[in-house]
């Protein structure tokens, strides 16, 4: 797959066997149903009758672990398909349940990373997106009565692993990978472990896609994480795709993408409204944003500021590392039978 042509792949697949083969995806980026949140009981609850039962008992721990055991093999899946030196990011976060009268929090990220050491990746330090809510839970507990408010979970985790081993590079790949470079101060931004600047609201490219029980991320998360951790040309997964936010993130951004869910009306709406409102100018904001935001920056420094001039755009930069950094656009947009073709330029 060159660098002018992407392809984006959609597929009714189930969490525990990925029609892939090994070391086949040099990125995932994902969020699966979070255990312990209520919205997302039905769909363990098909795969593991007695979860059903544990939580009208009252037993939470025991559902708790075993929603997370149906994820283990996805889990183990995402590293067989894993290229060497890939990484895999998930946004996960913890729940806060009453059962039965008892109130307590579920801590999603610490069991998935029990589970990602046993399988083998490397445990990178994660960040926080935080993301204020006004939820009830807020005021959940004695109100302002001492001692027993509970405190209110207003962030999530993105947990950043990697499969062991070193990524090489051909030569074609270090030309796109000198393309795809980012920006200075994007990268003082996005490399911090917390993420501030990123609210849940939906934006224009999501508005239209079927939302309601989908759980979907903002699509900056996903689009900021395919480019700090792919280059154009790479295949991005997401295994747990609903509403396709991850694939119209790589789509924008150059990368080759494949989607699966288990739910086929959402595949099958997803695809179609992906198919009625995805047009190049509105895929190319993002690409746009990313041109002004850095315009703005030169514009608030010194000349002396900036020691190099990139190449393909002409605009000042900081690094020698931004010289060869192309911002690449959607041209043209193709839908198939469950596959987009996008060429880009
Ligand atoms: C938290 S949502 C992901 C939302 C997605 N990031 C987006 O922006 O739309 C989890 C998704 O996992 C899907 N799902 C649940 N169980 C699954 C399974 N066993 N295999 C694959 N997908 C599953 C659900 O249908 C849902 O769309």
């Amino acid at each position: 797959m060159g660098l002018n042509t992407t392809h984006h792949f959609y597929e009714v697949n189930s969490f525990d066997s990925f029609p892939l083969k090994d070391q086949s995806v040099n990125l995932i980026v994902t969020s699966p149903p979070y255990p312990m949140v209520e919205m997302w009981d039905e769909i363990f609850t098909t795969y593991h009758k007695s979860i059903s039962t544990n939580l009208k008992k009252g037993e939470g721990d025991k559902a708790f672990e075993k929603m997370n055991k149906l994820l283990d093999s996805t889990w183990a899946e995402c590293f067989r398909v894993l290229t060497n030196g890939g990484f895999a990011i998930i946004n996960i976060g913890n729940a806060t349940r009453s059962l039965v009268g008892h109130f307590e929090m579920y801590s999603n990220h610490s069991r998935f990373i029990q589970s990602f050491k046993k399988i083998g990746f490397d445990i990178l330090p994660y960040i926080i997106w935080r993301k204020p809510t006004n939820s009830p839970t807020k005021f959940m507990g004695s109100g302002v009565l001492p001692a027993g408010a509970y405190v209110t979970l207003e962030h999530e985790y993105i947990l950043i692993l990697r499969k062991r081993g070193k990524r090489l590079f051909n030569e074609d790949e270090k030309v796109r990978r000198r393309e795809s470079a980012i920006f200075w101060e994007e990268r003082n931004k996005w490399f911090s472990d917390q993420w501030e600047d990123i609210r849940g609201a939906r934006q224009n490219l999501q508005q239209t896609a079927a939302r309601k029980r989908s759980g979907a991320f903002p699509l900056q998360i996903p689009l900021r994480l395919i480019l700090m951790y792919s280059m154009y040309g790479d295949i991005v997964l997401d295994p747990f795709g609903g509403t396709g936010t991850t694939n119209i993130a790589a789509i924008i951004s150059g990368r080759n993408s494949i989607y699966f869910d288990t739910d086929k009306d959402l595949i099958s709406s997803t695809h179609q409204t992906m198919k009625e409102s995805l047009t190049p100018e509105l895929l190319n904001e993002e690409v746009n944003k990313r041109m002004t935001q850095h315009i703005s920056f030169c514009d608030s420094k010194e000349e002396l500021f900036f020691k190099y001039r990139n190449e393909y755009h002409h605009f000042p930069v900081k690094t020698n590392q931004e010289k060869h950094l192309r911002l690449l656009k959607v041209q043209q947009i193709k839908a198939f039978k469950n596959h987009f073709k996008v060429s880009h330029g």
